[in-house]
């Protein structure tokens, strides 16, 4: 019997060009791991009429973790039934709360903690009889203690500083953020925290990301944040993520989106999806050695195999494959 199962959800776009590298990593460190593919996105909207098929959000919840291929496609951008709203029900399904997004590069290593299942991506929205359009940013002061202390519990395990991200001078939700943080401090005496609004942050990160070694904020502000923390630390593809719940399965996948700028022609960087492979495998598997040395072959692949958005020239499959030789030359 296999020891673990993990669904593969290969998505959209790049998607299965990078998960097909993924799977070719893990059947190489974890051979005793089942892989199930499922569909999610436009091509589960394609196959079966809906971004999350009931048959795939089952396999999901048996499973010990997801390691998730970006979705979106152009086709679907003003349709009713979009790709993305698949996306948005497994993780609020799997109550995916916390979304960790590492940036790591020279001096600069911050970990964006994004609260991953609220505000306004799932709050009420709708049109009015005047055509007015409206989302709604909600939080129950439970739902953001929960994240937050995630996110203090992780600062003390790193360099014990925490950033709280905010609109505080202007949101009802982000001065009630604010109040559950300082509650929640005196639990974490190693740790100092600071509150910083979001404008000033996305300003500091750009022009001194080494500042910050923790940082938490809510769902639409991580993922602004987060993409722009991935583009000072070498693009976004570079950038993994782990959405992780209190129990059950884990979601783990880059960052980035579906590219479709570049899908097809088998130049995308796999390093998101490698590196998501590297947190399932610690996170979601307890494996955390093989973890590492997927993190240090793909580190070597970056410094020998470059793909374009690094200025090089290796398209997708030479990159995994040169992954793949260095997890094979360091293991013998
Ligand atoms: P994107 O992240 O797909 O692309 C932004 C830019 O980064 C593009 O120029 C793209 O070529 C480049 N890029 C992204 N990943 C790359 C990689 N691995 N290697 C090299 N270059 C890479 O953002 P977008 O164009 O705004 O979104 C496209 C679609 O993806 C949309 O439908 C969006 O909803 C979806 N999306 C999905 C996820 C997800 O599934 N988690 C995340 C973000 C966006
Ligand atoms: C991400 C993506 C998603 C998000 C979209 C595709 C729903 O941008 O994972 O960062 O906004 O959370
Ligand atoms: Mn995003």
């Amino acid at each position: 019997m296999p020891s673990h199962t993990v669904v593969l959800l290969p998505g959209d776009g790049v998607g299965p060009e990078v998960a097909h590298e993924a799977r070719l990593v893990i059947e190489l460190v974890a051979p005793d791991v089942a892989l199930e593919e499922r569909l999610i996105g436009a091509a589960a909207i394609r196959a079966a009429g809906d971004p999350l098929p009931e048959e795939t959000l089952a396999a999901c919840r048996g499973a010990s973790a997801v390691l998730k291929g970006p979705v979106g496609d152009p086709e679907f951008d003003a349709a009713d039934v979009r790709p993305e709203q698949g996306l948005l029900r497994l993780r609020g399904a799997l109550d995916a709360y916390a979304n960790l997004r590492p940036a790591v590069q020279g001096d600069v290593d911050v970990l964006i903690v994004r609260e991953l299942v609220g505000g306004l991506y799932f709050g009420a929205s709708g049109v009015r009889d005047d055509g007015t359009v409206f989302d709604t940013c909600e939080y129950h002061p439970d739902q953001v203690a929960r994240v937050v202390r995630r996110a203090f519990a992780l600062a003390r395990a790193r360099r014990g500083a925490l950033t709280s991200i905010d609109k505080a001078n202007v949101l009802e939700t982000s001065r009630m953020w604010r109040r559950v943080v300082n509650e929640i401090a005196p639990e974490f005496p190693e740790v100092g925290v600071e509150h910083m609004l979001v404008d000033n942050a996305a300003m500091q990160l750009a022009t001194t990301p080494d500042q910050f070694d923790v940082i938490v904020t809510e769902n639409m502000f991580g993922d602004i944040l987060s993409d722009l923390a991935a583009a000072v630390t070498g693009g976004l593809g570079l950038a993994p993520s782990a959405s992780l719940s209190d129990s059950g399965p884990g979601i783990f996948e880059p960052v980035h989106g579906s590219a479709p700028d570049i899908a097809g022609r088998g130049v995308a960087n796999p390093t998101a999806m490698l590196r998501s492979v590297a947190l399932m495998l610690e996170h979601g598997i307890g494996r955390p050695e093989e973890a590492q040395a997927v993190v240090r072959a793909v580190e070597h692949a970056i410094a020998t195999v470059p793909t374009p958005d690094l200025g090089g020239s290796a398209g997708t499959v030479a990159f995994g494959a040169a992954v793949r030789e260095q997890l094979a030359l360091t293991a013998a």
